[in-house]
């Protein structure tokens, strides 16, 4: 499950005009995210999956909740169960990060 993936797909689908500059932001953002990740853990690099996304940008706000509270829940359990002092810092400002995605969608969907 590609957060970068989804975003990128949602910009060039979705209906809504300021929702495709949203997700493309957004994409770049995870996609960053998912670069750092690869060079401290030496992964190679990921195959682009196929994420499911949609024309409708309420559905695509929908999905990006669910998928930044995702994200807030894992860096949470992460920094608590890191018992590194460094990385605790990374995953609490990973937190933040994806807590303002995730009132980026709260804003529009209200
Ligand atoms: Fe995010």
């Amino acid at each position: 499950m590609s957060n970068a993936t989804f975003y990128s797909c949602a910009a060039g689908k979705t209906d809504d005009a300021e929702g495709s500059l949203l997700f493309k932001a957004l994409g770049k953002i995870e996609a960053e995210h998912a670069t750092i990740w690869r060079k401290i853990l030496r992964l190679p690099k990921t195959p682009v999956g196929n994420e499911t996304c949609y024309i409708e940008n309420v559905k695509n706000l929908n999905e990006s909740h669910e998928r930044e509270t995702r994200a807030i829940d894992f860096y949470k359990k992460a920094a608590e169960e890191s018992d590194h002092d460094r990385l605790k810092q990374i995953f609490k400002a990973l937190v933040d990060i994806e807590t303002d995605h995730l009132h980026l969608s709260e804003a529009r969907l209200k």
